[in-house]
Formats: structure tokens, sequence, C-alpha cells
């Protein structure tokens, strides 16, 4: 099997090179690699890397992730998480080949409290969220065998995070205010990676499960449960003596006011992909404790 595999450096993308490694042989690409365009401004070069590579799988990694940036520069954002995403569709639908994508709980509008499920009426409120639902409709409607998993509060122990962004806080102060109104489950670059190839394998069987689902760990926290949980294990391991914070606050989203809105209920109910893939999603604590273990 022949996999085409963009946006390789990401956090997800870095992941996926090393668990599409065992279906098969992975073409990845960066911006320009090897002579292919995976630039993602560049829709006819991607166009033309999918009619050189004939992949029998394209799964997209790459995306305008920068949530506050893209209120400023919305039809780079567009263009990239919508318009792009399109044309990788059209090309795996010509070639019969699978493609995944990837979308984000920042469809919804996060409002309520019970976790969304894949049937609910999406109402994006930021232009990330918009341009990213509007890639998953294109990609869903010019390729017939697509995967687009929704996820969220992704982290990976290579590149930035919020849980290092965190540690950081906590050795250069004493207290710490967080945003404790927010409620999702934070999810592992390598949990999504590990569930798109077993996914993957599945679907070659079973063309059916072709469709949308809800991939994120299990439990729900606040990005205030999420720090607090970051600083407890650092005061357990050899970096201990380094950390200063005694005190984490809890604060509204009110307090960090920032160019996009961010949804409070990022709950997502992941029933279907449980169900149709047989999979056991850990809870959130053990992936980030594992990054943790990786990068202390
Ligand atoms: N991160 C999250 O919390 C989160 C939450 C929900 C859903 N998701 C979705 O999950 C997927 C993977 O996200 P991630 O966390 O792995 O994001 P990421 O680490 O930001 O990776 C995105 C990749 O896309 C690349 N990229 C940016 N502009 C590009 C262009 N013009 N052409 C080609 N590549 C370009 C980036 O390169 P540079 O780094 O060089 O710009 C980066 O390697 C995305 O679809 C995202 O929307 C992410």
């Amino acid at each position: 099997m022949k996999i085409l595999l963009f946006g390789k450096d990401g956090q997800v993308g870095w992941e996926l090179q090393r668990s599409l490694a065992a279906l098969g042989d992975v073409v990845a690409l960066d911006f320009d690699s090897a002579g292919l365009c995976g630039d993602f401004t560049r829709p006819d070069g991607l166009a033309q890397t999918i009619r050189t590579v004939k992949p029998h799988v394209i799964v997209n990694a790459a995306a305008h992730t920068a949530v506050d940036k893209a209120e400023s520069e919305p039809e780079l954002a567009r263009t990239l998480n919508a318009v792009s995403p399109g044309v990788l569709a059209e090309e795996a639908e010509r070639l019969g080949a699978w493609l995944v994508h990837y979308s984000t709980d920042y469809v919804f509008d996060g409002t309520g409290q019970r976790p969304w499920v894949e049937t609910d009426t999406p109402s994006p409120i930021n232009v990330y969220g918009q341009t990213k639902l509007e890639g998953e409709q294109l990609v869903a409607a010019r390729c017939q065998r697509h995967l687009i998993f929704r996820t969220s509060w992704v982290y990976a122990a290579r590149g930035g995070n919020f849980a290092k962004t965190m540690l950081r806080l906590a050795q250069e102060r004493e207290r710490l205010t967080v945003i404790d109104d927010q409620i999702g489950a934070p999810t592992g670059a390598d949990l999504l990676a590990d569930a798109t190839a077993h996914a993957l394998r599945q679907v070659q069987n079973q063309p059916e499960a072709a469709g949308l689902y809800h991939l994120v760990a299990s439990g729900e926290t606040t990005w205030h449960g999420y720090a607090k949980c970051v600083i407890e294990h650092a005061r357990r391991s050899p970096v201990a003596s380094t950390i200063r914070a005694t005190t984490v606050d809890p604060v509204p989203t009110t307090a960090f006011p920032t160019p996009a809105r961010r949804p409070l209920n990022s709950r997502m109910a992941t029933d279907r992909l449980r169900t149709v893939f047989s999979l056991t999603l850990p809870p959130w604590q053990k992936g980030v404790e594992r990054m943790l273990a990786e990068i202390l």
C-alpha cells in the first residue's frame, strides 16, 4: 500500500510517520520535499503531487492551526483548511484512494454541557472553526472513501505545547492563573496516529466504515485541571527542585481576552469510533503523564 502523508513535521504528522510505516510505503511531505509540492497555499501543486505519486491512501496532517492568527488572515486559513483539503478529496476520488483528514471540536459553538456527537449541528464561533468545518464538508462531499477525525487539545512530546508552557511558568513564578471554564480532553498526537493506522487497516476490508468520527482521549478536564496535573507530575520528577509555583488559581476565559473566541464545552462523545473500530481510548491523564515522562 502506498501512502502519501502531508504535514509530516506537525505534531500529528510526526507521529503518523511512525504509525503509518507499519502499513506500507510512506511518502511523507512538508512544504516542499524531494521536488514534490506539499504546500497547502498551492492547491494545484498538491493535485500534481497526488497525480505523480498515485497513492492508495492520502493522510492530511497539514493545517492552519494558529487559532488567533486565523482571525486576521481568514483567506490563508481558508486555503489551508478548506480549499486544499477539497482538492485532496477530488484527487483521492479520481484515484479511488482513501483520504484521512483531521478536524476539531472548534466546529461547535461550545454551548451546553453534554458531549457533542457526530450528528450535532456545527456552529463555529471563530475563523479557524469555520474554515475547518468547510474543509470537512468538502472532504465528505468530494471523496467517498474518507475518514474525518475530529479531535481536541492536541499535544506531543515534540514541539511546543500547553504542558511545556505550564512547566516553564511553574519554574518562573510562584503563582499561576489558568482558565477553568473550558472543558475538553487533552489528546496525544501518538494516540491519534495509532488510531488512524488501526482504522485505515480496518477500512480496507470494511469500506462502509467511511465517515466522520470524534477521536479524543477519555475523561474530561479544564485547562486549570490539565495545568495542575502537569505541575503535580513535575513535583514528582527529576526537575522537582526547580518548580517554584505553589498556587494555580482558576480564572474564567474572560480573564484572558484573545482575538478568537473559544468554545466552553469541547466535550466530544467517542461511542461511534469505539464501536466501529473496537478501540479503547485511554484516560487523558495516561497520555499526558507519558509525554511528561519523555520530556522531563
Ligand atoms: N493542535 C490542536 O490542539 C488541534 C486541536 C483539534 C484539531 N486539530 C487538528 O489536527 C490536525 C493536526 O494538527 P497538529 O496539532 O499536528 O498541528 P501542527 O502541529 O500545527 O501541524 C500542522 C502542520 O501543518 C504545517 N503547515 C502550515 N502551513 C502549511 C502549508 N502552507 N503547507 C503545508 N503545511 C503547512 C505546519 O508547518 P509549520 O509548523 O512549519 O507552520 C505543521 O507542520 C489539524 O488538522 C488540526 O486542525 C489540532
